[in-house]
Protein backbone atom coordinates (compact mmCIF):
# COMPACT_ATOMS: atom_id res chain seq x y z
CA UNK A 1 0.00 0.00 0.00
CA UNK A 2 1.05 3.85 -0.95
CA UNK A 3 2.25 5.17 1.97
CA UNK A 4 3.99 8.75 2.23
CA UNK A 5 6.13 7.52 5.02
CA UNK A 6 7.26 5.09 2.32
CA UNK A 7 7.97 7.54 0.11
CA UNK A 8 9.38 10.32 2.09
CA UNK A 9 13.17 11.16 3.01
CA UNK A 10 14.23 11.62 6.76
CA UNK A 11 16.38 14.08 8.00
CA UNK A 12 17.52 13.33 11.90
CA UNK A 13 18.59 16.14 13.52
CA UNK A 14 20.06 16.00 16.94
CA UNK A 15 19.10 19.52 18.05
CA UNK A 16 22.09 20.13 20.36
CA UNK A 17 24.45 19.94 17.55
CA UNK A 18 22.40 21.26 14.99
CA UNK A 19 22.16 25.40 14.99
CA UNK A 20 22.36 27.53 17.79
CA UNK A 21 20.50 30.85 17.50
CA UNK A 22 20.59 32.57 20.85
CA UNK A 23 24.24 32.33 21.22
CA UNK A 24 24.42 30.30 24.22
CA UNK A 25 26.61 27.08 22.41
CA UNK A 26 23.85 24.68 22.43
CA UNK A 27 22.30 24.19 19.26
CA UNK A 28 17.84 25.08 19.30
CA UNK A 29 13.99 24.51 17.71
CA UNK A 30 14.59 28.43 16.24
CA UNK A 31 18.10 27.28 15.24
CA UNK A 32 15.93 24.39 13.63
CA UNK A 33 13.35 26.73 12.34
CA UNK A 34 16.08 29.19 10.58
CA UNK A 35 17.20 25.68 8.88
CA UNK A 36 14.40 24.71 7.26
CA UNK A 37 14.95 25.89 3.75
CA UNK A 38 18.42 24.12 3.75
CA UNK A 39 16.36 20.95 4.69
CA UNK A 40 13.79 21.60 2.08
CA UNK A 41 16.29 22.38 -0.56
CA UNK A 42 18.38 19.26 -0.34
CA UNK A 43 14.78 17.17 -0.66
CA UNK A 44 13.99 15.72 2.62
CA UNK A 45 10.40 15.67 4.01
CA UNK A 46 10.28 14.16 7.13
CA UNK A 47 12.44 15.12 10.05
CA UNK A 48 13.07 12.96 13.00
CA UNK A 49 13.88 15.40 15.87
CA UNK A 50 15.84 13.59 19.14
CA UNK A 51 14.27 14.36 22.16
CA UNK A 52 13.64 18.46 22.85
CA UNK A 53 12.06 17.84 26.31
CA UNK A 54 12.87 18.53 30.06
CA UNK A 55 15.94 17.10 30.88
CA UNK A 56 19.17 16.90 33.19
CA UNK A 57 21.03 16.00 30.06
CA UNK A 58 23.04 12.98 31.94
CA UNK A 59 22.17 11.33 28.52
CA UNK A 60 21.80 14.07 26.32
CA UNK A 61 17.54 14.35 26.10
CA UNK A 62 17.21 10.41 26.23
CA UNK A 63 16.72 11.20 30.17
CA UNK A 64 13.28 12.87 30.79
CA UNK A 65 12.37 14.58 33.10
CA UNK A 66 8.69 16.14 32.11
CA UNK A 67 7.45 14.13 28.97
CA UNK A 68 5.03 17.47 28.42
CA UNK A 69 7.82 20.65 28.56
CA UNK A 70 10.54 21.58 26.57
CA UNK A 71 13.88 21.70 27.45
CA UNK A 72 14.38 25.32 28.80
CA UNK A 73 18.03 25.10 26.34
CA UNK A 74 16.22 23.96 23.62
CA UNK A 75 13.09 27.03 23.53
CA UNK A 76 9.42 26.76 24.41
CA UNK A 77 6.53 24.84 23.83
CA UNK A 78 5.64 27.93 21.49
CA UNK A 79 8.79 27.14 19.46
CA UNK A 80 8.16 23.99 19.30
CA UNK A 81 4.47 24.62 18.10
CA UNK A 82 5.74 27.32 15.39
CA UNK A 83 8.13 24.43 14.34
CA UNK A 84 5.16 22.24 14.00
CA UNK A 85 3.00 25.08 12.03
CA UNK A 86 6.68 25.85 9.56
CA UNK A 87 6.75 22.37 8.94
CA UNK A 88 3.25 21.45 7.55
CA UNK A 89 3.24 24.57 5.41
CA UNK A 90 5.93 23.09 4.38
CA UNK A 91 4.15 20.10 3.23
CA UNK A 92 6.97 18.65 5.73
CA UNK A 93 6.38 16.00 8.41
CA UNK A 94 7.56 16.06 12.05
CA UNK A 95 8.70 12.61 14.06
CA UNK A 96 9.62 13.23 17.86
CA UNK A 97 11.78 10.82 20.08
CA UNK A 98 9.46 8.46 22.06
CA UNK A 99 11.47 7.10 25.36
CA UNK A 100 9.77 5.20 27.58
CA UNK A 101 11.63 2.21 28.50
CA UNK A 102 13.07 4.68 31.08
CA UNK A 103 12.93 7.72 32.52
CA UNK A 104 15.13 10.01 34.50
CA UNK A 105 15.84 10.01 37.89
CA UNK A 106 14.37 13.41 38.19
CA UNK A 107 11.10 12.80 36.49
CA UNK A 108 8.26 13.23 39.52
CA UNK A 109 7.36 9.44 39.06
CA UNK A 110 10.53 8.14 40.18
CA UNK A 111 11.18 10.77 42.84
CA UNK A 112 7.68 9.94 44.27
CA UNK A 113 9.10 6.10 43.37
CA UNK A 114 11.45 6.30 45.48
CA UNK A 115 10.04 8.37 48.73
CA UNK A 116 9.14 4.88 50.85
CA UNK A 117 8.09 1.66 49.69
CA UNK A 118 4.50 1.94 50.31
CA UNK A 119 4.11 5.07 47.87
CA UNK A 120 1.51 4.91 45.08
CA UNK A 121 4.20 5.43 42.21
CA UNK A 122 6.42 2.83 43.79
CA UNK A 123 5.40 0.00 41.76
CA UNK A 124 6.31 2.52 38.41
CA UNK A 125 9.98 1.11 38.45
CA UNK A 126 11.31 -2.51 39.20
CA UNK A 127 12.97 -2.09 42.31
CA UNK A 128 14.26 -5.36 43.70
CA UNK A 129 15.41 -6.31 47.31
CA UNK A 130 19.16 -7.43 47.36
CA UNK A 131 19.86 -10.65 46.86
CA UNK A 132 22.64 -12.40 48.79
CA UNK A 133 24.09 -9.23 50.16
CA UNK A 134 24.53 -8.12 46.45
CA UNK A 135 22.66 -7.09 43.39
CA UNK A 136 19.39 -9.03 42.53
CA UNK A 137 20.85 -10.06 39.21
CA UNK A 138 23.83 -9.99 37.06
CA UNK A 139 22.97 -7.72 34.46
CA UNK A 140 25.29 -5.84 32.59
CA UNK A 141 23.90 -2.39 31.70
CA UNK A 142 24.41 -1.08 28.32
CA UNK A 143 26.51 2.33 29.71
CA UNK A 144 28.59 -0.39 31.24
CA UNK A 145 28.48 -1.95 35.06
CA UNK A 146 25.29 -3.07 36.74
CA UNK A 147 21.99 -2.27 36.18
CA UNK A 148 20.98 -2.25 39.72
CA UNK A 149 21.40 0.99 41.82
CA UNK A 150 20.70 1.11 45.53
CA UNK A 151 18.58 3.49 46.80
CA UNK A 152 19.44 3.95 50.78
CA UNK A 153 16.26 5.51 51.76
CA UNK A 154 13.89 2.50 51.17
CA UNK A 155 17.10 0.14 51.66
CA UNK A 156 16.22 -1.47 47.90
CA UNK A 157 17.95 -1.86 44.35
CA UNK A 158 16.04 -0.17 41.07
CA UNK A 159 16.86 -1.12 37.69
CA UNK A 160 18.28 0.53 35.03
CA UNK A 161 19.19 -1.01 31.39
CA UNK A 162 21.38 2.71 30.91
CA UNK A 163 22.89 4.90 32.99
CA UNK A 164 21.53 4.88 36.88
CA UNK A 165 20.10 8.33 35.81
CA UNK A 166 17.66 6.33 33.96
CA UNK A 167 15.31 3.86 35.91
CA UNK A 168 13.57 1.71 33.63
CA UNK A 169 9.66 2.07 33.95
CA UNK A 170 7.93 -1.25 34.69
CA UNK A 171 5.70 -1.57 31.82
CA UNK A 172 3.83 -4.82 33.63
CA UNK A 173 2.03 -1.73 35.73
CA UNK A 174 -1.02 -0.86 33.27
CA UNK A 175 -1.28 2.29 35.08
CA UNK A 176 2.19 3.22 33.70
CA UNK A 177 1.24 2.14 29.87
CA UNK A 178 -1.74 4.44 30.56
CA UNK A 179 0.64 7.59 31.59
CA UNK A 180 2.39 6.99 28.39
CA UNK A 181 -0.60 6.45 26.01
CA UNK A 182 -1.77 9.82 27.25
CA UNK A 183 1.26 12.04 26.48
CA UNK A 184 1.67 10.33 23.09
CA UNK A 185 -1.95 11.32 22.02
CA UNK A 186 -1.34 14.53 23.89
CA UNK A 187 1.21 15.11 21.21
CA UNK A 188 -0.32 13.52 18.37
CA UNK A 189 -3.19 15.93 19.03
CA UNK A 190 -0.26 19.07 18.97
CA UNK A 191 -0.14 17.59 15.53
CA UNK A 192 3.08 15.64 15.84
CA UNK A 193 3.41 13.05 12.76
CA UNK A 194 4.99 10.04 14.28
CA UNK A 195 7.54 8.83 16.59
CA UNK A 196 11.08 7.14 16.56
CA UNK A 197 10.57 4.59 19.40
CA UNK A 198 14.11 4.98 21.55
CA UNK A 199 15.06 0.68 22.95
CA UNK A 200 11.28 0.25 22.46
CA UNK A 201 12.44 -3.84 22.10
CA UNK A 202 13.44 -3.73 25.81
CA UNK A 203 9.97 -2.36 27.97
CA UNK A 204 9.14 -6.38 28.35
CA UNK A 205 11.46 -8.25 30.43
CA UNK A 206 11.61 -12.16 31.67
CA UNK A 207 9.64 -12.03 34.48
CA UNK A 208 11.39 -12.39 37.93
CA UNK A 209 14.76 -11.18 36.45
CA UNK A 210 16.36 -13.88 36.22
CA UNK A 211 20.56 -14.33 36.30
CA UNK A 212 21.97 -14.78 33.10
CA UNK A 213 24.13 -17.39 32.33
CA UNK A 214 27.88 -16.25 32.75
CA UNK A 215 29.84 -18.70 31.06
CA UNK A 216 32.36 -18.49 34.15
CA UNK A 217 32.36 -14.79 33.78
CA UNK A 218 33.16 -12.77 37.42
CA UNK A 219 31.37 -9.45 37.36
CA UNK A 220 28.06 -8.50 35.22
CA UNK A 221 27.29 -9.97 32.05
CA UNK A 222 25.17 -9.41 29.12
CA UNK A 223 21.54 -10.36 29.81
CA UNK A 224 19.93 -9.62 26.05
CA UNK A 225 18.02 -12.79 26.35
CA UNK A 226 15.78 -11.34 29.39
CA UNK A 227 15.18 -7.91 27.90
CA UNK A 228 15.34 -8.01 23.92
CA UNK A 229 11.70 -8.78 22.66
CA UNK A 230 10.47 -10.10 25.79
CA UNK A 231 7.37 -12.15 26.55
CA UNK A 232 5.11 -9.51 26.64
CA UNK A 233 6.60 -6.56 23.99
CA UNK A 234 3.90 -7.39 21.26
CA UNK A 235 1.19 -7.55 23.44
CA UNK A 236 2.04 -3.98 24.55
CA UNK A 237 2.98 -2.74 21.23
CA UNK A 238 -0.53 -3.88 19.95
CA UNK A 239 -2.37 -2.10 22.81
CA UNK A 240 -0.14 1.03 22.06
CA UNK A 241 -2.18 0.73 18.75
CA UNK A 242 -5.02 -0.08 19.73
CA UNK A 243 -5.09 2.93 21.93
CA UNK A 244 -2.87 5.55 20.56
CA UNK A 245 -1.39 4.88 16.96
CA UNK A 246 -4.05 3.43 15.01
CA UNK A 247 -6.32 6.52 15.66
CA UNK A 248 -3.59 8.47 13.76
CA UNK A 249 -2.49 8.87 10.30
CA UNK A 250 1.25 8.43 11.65
CA UNK A 251 4.93 7.27 11.00
CA UNK A 252 6.31 4.97 13.71
CA UNK A 253 9.80 3.57 13.85
CA UNK A 254 11.17 1.20 16.29
CA UNK A 255 14.94 0.84 17.67
CA UNK A 256 15.21 -2.62 17.96
CA UNK A 257 19.16 -3.64 18.48
CA UNK A 258 20.15 -7.46 17.85
CA UNK A 259 16.61 -8.19 16.58
CA UNK A 260 16.05 -11.08 13.73
CA UNK A 261 14.80 -11.16 10.50
CA UNK A 262 11.47 -13.07 11.92
CA UNK A 263 11.45 -11.18 15.23
CA UNK A 264 11.62 -8.41 13.13
CA UNK A 265 8.37 -9.01 11.14
CA UNK A 266 6.38 -9.51 14.47
CA UNK A 267 6.70 -5.43 14.58
CA UNK A 268 6.33 -4.71 11.29
CA UNK A 269 4.16 -7.01 9.10
CA UNK A 270 1.48 -4.91 8.17
CA UNK A 271 -1.39 -6.98 9.21
CA UNK A 272 -0.25 -6.80 12.91
CA UNK A 273 -0.61 -3.49 14.10
CA UNK A 274 2.01 -2.69 15.57
CA UNK A 275 5.14 -0.80 14.10
CA UNK A 276 5.30 0.72 10.08
CA UNK A 277 9.57 -0.48 10.66
CA UNK A 278 12.35 -0.87 12.64
CA UNK A 279 16.12 -0.01 12.84
CA UNK A 280 17.66 -3.52 13.26
CA UNK A 281 21.21 -2.15 13.80
CA UNK A 282 22.61 -5.10 12.69
CA UNK A 283 24.92 -3.30 10.23
CA UNK A 284 25.88 -1.03 13.23
CA UNK A 285 27.56 -3.87 14.79
CA UNK A 286 29.37 -5.22 12.04
CA UNK A 287 32.55 -3.87 12.95
CA UNK A 288 32.55 -5.06 16.85
CA UNK A 289 34.91 -8.13 17.93
CA UNK A 290 33.32 -10.21 19.94
CA UNK A 291 30.38 -8.40 19.60
CA UNK A 292 31.76 -5.86 21.46
CA UNK A 293 31.45 -1.43 20.89
CA UNK A 294 34.62 -0.81 22.16
CA UNK A 295 37.08 -3.84 21.08
CA UNK A 296 36.48 -2.77 16.69
CA UNK A 297 37.84 -4.82 14.01
CA UNK A 298 37.67 -4.31 10.07
CA UNK A 299 34.49 -5.77 8.52
CA UNK A 300 34.34 -8.18 5.42
CA UNK A 301 32.40 -6.44 2.31
CA UNK A 302 30.84 -9.56 2.43
CA UNK A 303 29.06 -9.42 5.55
CA UNK A 304 28.43 -6.08 4.96
CA UNK A 305 26.02 -7.39 1.59
CA UNK A 306 25.29 -10.11 3.23
CA UNK A 307 23.65 -8.34 5.93
CA UNK A 308 21.45 -5.71 3.38
CA UNK A 309 20.65 -8.69 1.19
CA UNK A 310 19.15 -10.32 4.27
CA UNK A 311 17.01 -7.42 5.26
CA UNK A 312 16.12 -6.20 1.82
CA UNK A 313 15.05 -9.90 0.76
CA UNK A 314 13.36 -10.72 3.72
CA UNK A 315 11.02 -7.77 4.25
CA UNK A 316 10.23 -7.89 0.74
CA UNK A 317 6.57 -8.19 0.13
CA UNK A 318 6.17 -8.24 4.29
CA UNK A 319 7.32 -5.22 5.81
CA UNK A 320 9.15 -2.11 5.48
CA UNK A 321 12.64 -1.67 5.82
CA UNK A 322 14.14 1.85 7.13
CA UNK A 323 17.62 2.59 5.44
CA UNK A 324 20.52 3.76 7.60
CA UNK A 325 24.06 3.90 8.04
CA UNK A 326 24.80 6.33 11.39
CA UNK A 327 22.73 7.68 13.71
CA UNK A 328 23.82 10.13 16.82
CA UNK A 329 24.64 6.82 18.47
CA UNK A 330 27.30 5.46 15.58
CA UNK A 331 30.38 7.05 14.16
CA UNK A 332 30.31 8.80 10.97
CA UNK A 333 29.02 6.87 7.90
CA UNK A 334 32.23 7.98 5.41
CA UNK A 335 34.41 7.44 7.89
CA UNK A 336 33.39 3.80 9.09
CA UNK A 337 31.84 2.65 5.53
CA UNK A 338 34.07 4.76 3.20
CA UNK A 339 37.06 6.47 3.36
CA UNK A 340 37.46 9.74 5.27
CA UNK A 341 40.51 10.93 3.98
CA UNK A 342 41.60 10.80 -0.11
CA UNK A 343 38.55 9.49 -1.49
CA UNK A 344 36.18 11.33 1.08
CA UNK A 345 33.77 12.92 -1.58
CA UNK A 346 33.43 9.55 -3.85
CA UNK A 347 32.69 7.03 -0.80
CA UNK A 348 30.33 9.57 0.75
CA UNK A 349 28.54 9.37 -2.73
CA UNK A 350 28.77 5.82 -3.35
CA UNK A 351 26.97 5.15 0.10
CA UNK A 352 24.19 7.55 -0.27
CA UNK A 353 24.03 5.84 -3.60
CA UNK A 354 23.21 2.68 -1.42
CA UNK A 355 21.15 4.62 0.86
CA UNK A 356 18.64 6.52 -1.20
CA UNK A 357 18.17 3.06 -4.22
CA UNK A 358 17.39 0.41 -1.50
CA UNK A 359 13.70 -0.37 -0.49
CA UNK A 360 12.82 1.23 2.49
CA UNK A 361 12.82 4.92 4.17
CA UNK A 362 15.99 6.64 4.16
CA UNK A 363 17.54 8.29 6.83
CA UNK A 364 19.93 11.01 6.31
CA UNK A 365 22.05 12.27 9.70
CA UNK A 366 22.89 15.81 10.00
CA UNK A 367 25.94 16.49 8.11
CA UNK A 368 25.72 12.85 6.15
CA UNK A 369 24.82 14.75 3.08
CA UNK A 370 28.44 16.84 3.09
CA UNK A 371 30.09 14.18 3.99
CA UNK A 372 31.09 15.24 7.88
CA UNK A 373 33.44 12.90 9.36
CA UNK A 374 34.40 11.29 12.81
CA UNK A 375 36.88 13.78 15.09
CA UNK A 376 39.91 12.40 16.80
CA UNK A 377 40.03 15.18 20.65
CA UNK A 378 43.28 14.47 21.76
CA UNK A 379 41.88 14.64 25.74
CA UNK A 380 38.79 13.02 27.11
CA UNK A 381 38.25 16.61 28.37
CA UNK A 382 36.65 17.07 24.87
CA UNK A 383 34.81 13.81 24.82
CA UNK A 384 31.24 14.71 26.51
CA UNK A 385 28.72 11.60 26.11
CA UNK A 386 28.54 9.32 29.17
CA UNK A 387 28.71 5.84 27.07
CA UNK A 388 32.20 6.83 26.20
CA UNK A 389 33.25 8.50 29.22
CA UNK A 390 32.42 5.48 31.39
CA UNK A 391 34.66 3.24 29.28
CA UNK A 392 37.55 5.72 29.52
CA UNK A 393 37.28 5.54 33.15
CA UNK A 394 36.63 1.88 32.88
CA UNK A 395 39.95 1.56 31.16
CA UNK A 396 41.77 3.63 33.58
CA UNK A 397 40.27 1.53 36.38
CA UNK A 398 42.06 -1.45 34.38
CA UNK A 399 45.22 0.01 33.53
CA UNK A 400 44.73 -0.28 29.95
CA UNK A 401 47.21 1.40 27.34
CA UNK A 402 45.57 5.20 27.52
CA UNK A 403 46.73 5.44 23.46
CA UNK A 404 44.74 2.34 22.59
CA UNK A 405 41.77 3.47 24.59
CA UNK A 406 41.58 7.25 22.85
CA UNK A 407 42.36 5.31 19.43
CA UNK A 408 39.39 3.03 19.98
CA UNK A 409 37.18 6.18 21.27
CA UNK A 410 38.35 8.04 18.11
CA UNK A 411 36.87 5.21 16.07
CA UNK A 412 33.53 4.09 17.88
CA UNK A 413 32.68 7.01 20.23
CA UNK A 414 29.17 8.47 20.07
CA UNK A 415 30.49 12.29 19.94
CA UNK A 416 31.73 11.98 16.42
CA UNK A 417 28.32 11.90 15.35
CA UNK A 418 27.78 15.00 18.06
CA UNK A 419 30.36 17.63 17.34
CA UNK A 420 28.45 20.55 15.99
CA UNK A 421 26.48 21.05 12.33
CA UNK A 422 29.42 22.51 10.13
CA UNK A 423 27.64 25.50 8.34
CA UNK A 424 30.77 27.51 7.19
CA UNK A 425 34.35 27.85 7.93
CA UNK A 426 34.30 30.60 10.41
CA UNK A 427 35.96 29.92 14.09
CA UNK A 428 32.57 27.98 15.36
CA UNK A 429 31.57 26.52 12.22
CA UNK A 430 28.41 28.86 11.78
CA UNK A 431 27.49 26.60 14.39
CA UNK A 432 27.50 29.60 16.72
CA UNK A 433 28.94 32.77 17.93
CA UNK A 434 30.58 31.77 21.23
CA UNK A 435 32.55 28.90 22.11
CA UNK A 436 29.63 25.37 21.74
CA UNK A 437 29.39 23.07 23.99
CA UNK A 438 31.68 20.56 22.44
CA UNK A 439 34.10 21.43 20.13
CA UNK A 440 33.83 21.85 16.26
CA UNK A 441 35.81 19.47 14.32
CA UNK A 442 38.97 21.59 12.56
CA UNK A 443 38.32 19.88 9.09
CA UNK A 444 35.03 21.99 9.56
CA UNK A 445 36.79 25.06 7.71
CA UNK A 446 36.82 22.25 4.15
CA UNK A 447 34.13 20.77 5.00
CA UNK A 448 30.74 22.62 5.35
CA UNK A 449 27.61 23.64 4.10
CA UNK A 450 28.19 26.96 2.34
CA UNK A 451 31.16 24.91 0.69
CA UNK A 452 28.96 22.36 -0.32
CA UNK A 453 26.32 24.31 -1.92
CA UNK A 454 28.51 26.62 -3.69
CA UNK A 455 30.19 23.41 -5.63
CA UNK A 456 27.89 21.75 -8.04
CA UNK A 457 29.92 18.34 -7.95
CA UNK A 458 29.69 18.15 -4.10
CA UNK A 459 28.30 15.69 -1.83
CA UNK A 460 25.46 18.03 -0.87
CA UNK A 461 24.10 18.12 -5.15
CA UNK A 462 24.63 14.61 -5.67
CA UNK A 463 21.86 13.55 -2.19
CA UNK A 464 19.94 16.44 -4.06
CA UNK A 465 19.75 14.75 -7.61
CA UNK A 466 19.27 11.24 -6.00
CA UNK A 467 16.48 12.01 -3.77
CA UNK A 468 15.10 13.81 -6.81
CA UNK A 469 15.51 10.77 -8.96
CA UNK A 470 13.92 8.74 -6.27
CA UNK A 471 10.96 11.04 -5.84
CA UNK A 472 10.16 11.03 -9.86
CA UNK A 473 10.65 7.01 -10.23
CA UNK A 474 8.49 4.73 -8.07
CA UNK A 475 10.55 1.56 -9.24
CA UNK A 476 13.33 3.43 -6.71
CA UNK A 477 10.71 3.23 -4.03
CA UNK A 478 7.96 0.52 -4.22
CA UNK A 479 10.38 -1.35 -6.76
CA UNK A 480 11.34 -5.38 -6.13
CA UNK A 481 14.50 -5.69 -4.90
CA UNK A 482 17.03 -8.22 -6.92
CA UNK A 483 20.68 -8.87 -5.93
CA UNK A 484 23.11 -9.50 -8.98
CA UNK A 485 25.56 -12.12 -8.10
CA UNK A 486 29.18 -10.93 -8.30
CA UNK A 487 32.22 -12.22 -8.37
CA UNK A 488 34.24 -9.69 -6.79
CA UNK A 489 33.64 -9.46 -2.86
CA UNK A 490 33.78 -5.43 -3.12
CA UNK A 491 31.36 -5.01 -6.21
CA UNK A 492 27.42 -4.75 -4.83
CA UNK A 493 25.24 -4.71 -6.87
CA UNK A 494 20.91 -5.07 -7.14
CA UNK A 495 18.31 -4.45 -9.51
CA UNK A 496 14.89 -2.36 -8.53
CA UNK A 497 12.15 -2.89 -10.75
CA UNK A 498 8.50 -1.94 -11.01
CA UNK A 499 6.54 -2.99 -13.76
CA UNK A 500 8.65 -2.17 -16.82
CA UNK A 501 10.82 0.06 -14.95
CA UNK A 502 13.95 -1.27 -13.98
CA UNK A 503 17.16 0.33 -12.15
CA UNK A 504 20.47 -1.36 -11.78
CA UNK A 505 22.77 0.04 -9.00
CA UNK A 506 26.25 -1.13 -9.25
CA UNK A 507 28.83 0.30 -6.48
CA UNK A 508 32.46 -0.56 -5.65
CA UNK A 509 32.77 -0.93 -1.73
CA UNK A 510 36.54 -0.56 -1.26
CA UNK A 511 39.04 1.87 -2.43
CA UNK A 512 40.53 -0.63 -4.97
CA UNK A 513 39.23 -0.78 -8.57
CA UNK A 514 37.07 -3.81 -9.39
CA UNK A 515 35.80 -5.94 -12.18
CA UNK A 516 31.86 -6.28 -12.91
CA UNK A 517 29.88 -8.22 -15.29
CA UNK A 518 26.41 -8.27 -15.69
CA UNK A 519 25.00 -11.61 -15.67
CA UNK A 520 23.88 -12.74 -18.71
CA UNK A 521 20.28 -13.35 -17.96
CA UNK A 522 20.12 -9.41 -17.03
CA UNK A 523 18.93 -8.52 -20.58
CA UNK A 524 17.98 -5.26 -21.70
CA UNK A 525 17.92 -2.83 -25.14
CA UNK A 526 18.61 0.22 -23.71
CA UNK A 527 20.61 1.61 -20.82
CA UNK A 528 20.79 4.87 -19.56
CA UNK A 529 23.15 6.52 -17.04
CA UNK A 530 21.44 7.96 -14.07
CA UNK A 531 24.33 9.01 -11.74
CA UNK A 532 27.61 8.51 -11.26
CA UNK A 533 29.76 10.08 -8.99
CA UNK A 534 33.32 10.78 -11.09
CA UNK A 535 32.08 13.19 -13.27
CA UNK A 536 32.74 10.95 -16.36
CA UNK A 537 31.63 7.57 -16.80
CA UNK A 538 34.78 5.76 -18.32
CA UNK A 539 32.77 3.31 -20.55
CA UNK A 540 29.51 3.18 -21.39
CA UNK A 541 29.45 -0.63 -21.77
CA UNK A 542 27.74 -1.93 -18.98
CA UNK A 543 28.30 -5.98 -19.48
CA UNK A 544 31.51 -5.77 -18.28
CA UNK A 545 33.58 -2.90 -16.83
CA UNK A 546 35.77 -2.04 -14.25
CA UNK A 547 34.58 0.77 -11.23
CA UNK A 548 36.75 3.38 -10.01
CA UNK A 549 37.67 3.19 -6.04
CA UNK A 550 34.53 3.66 -4.37
CA UNK A 551 32.39 4.27 -7.88
CA UNK A 552 28.76 4.25 -7.68
CA UNK A 553 26.33 4.00 -10.66
CA UNK A 554 23.11 4.14 -11.12
CA UNK A 555 21.93 2.92 -14.35
CA UNK A 556 18.19 2.73 -16.15
CA UNK A 557 17.57 -0.16 -18.11
CA UNK A 558 14.56 -0.87 -20.41
C1 LIG B 1 18.96 4.76 22.40
C2 LIG B 1 19.36 6.14 21.99
C3 LIG B 1 20.62 6.51 22.71
C4 LIG B 1 20.34 6.50 24.19
C5 LIG B 1 19.74 5.16 24.64
C6 LIG B 1 19.11 5.28 25.99
O1 LIG B 1 19.86 3.79 22.02
O2 LIG B 1 19.46 6.24 20.60
O3 LIG B 1 21.12 7.76 22.31
O4 LIG B 1 21.51 6.74 24.91
O5 LIG B 1 18.74 4.72 23.78
O6 LIG B 1 17.94 6.03 25.93
CA1 LIG C 1 20.98 28.06 21.90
Amino acid sequence: MRKWWKEGVVYQIYPRSFMDSNGDGIGDIRGILAKLDYIQLLGADIIWLNPVYKSPNYDNGYDISDYYTIMEEFGTMADMEELIYEMHSREMKLIMDLVVNHTSDEHPWFIKSRASKKNDYRDFYCWRPAKNNREPNNWLSWFGGSVWDYDDKTGEYYLHLFGNKQPDLNWENSRVREEIYKMMRWWLDKGIDGFRMDTINMLSKTPGLPDAPDDGKDGYVFAGRHFLNGPCIHEYLQEMYNKVLGGYDIMTVGECPKTSTDEALKYIAEDRNELNMIFPLDLMEIDYGNGEKWNPVAFRPADFKDIINKWQLSMQNKGWNSISLMSHDQPRAVSRFGSDSAYREESAKMLATLELTLQGTPYIYQGEEIGMTNVAFNSIDDYREIETLNYFNDSLKHHRDREKTMKTIHRQSRDNARTPMQWDSSANAGFSRVTPWIKVNQNHKEINVRQALDDKHSIFHYYKKLIQLRNENIALIYGEYHPVPVADDFIFSYLRSFNQERFLVILNLGVVAAGFTLPDNIKYRRQKLLLCNYQVAESDNIREFSLRPFEARLIGIS
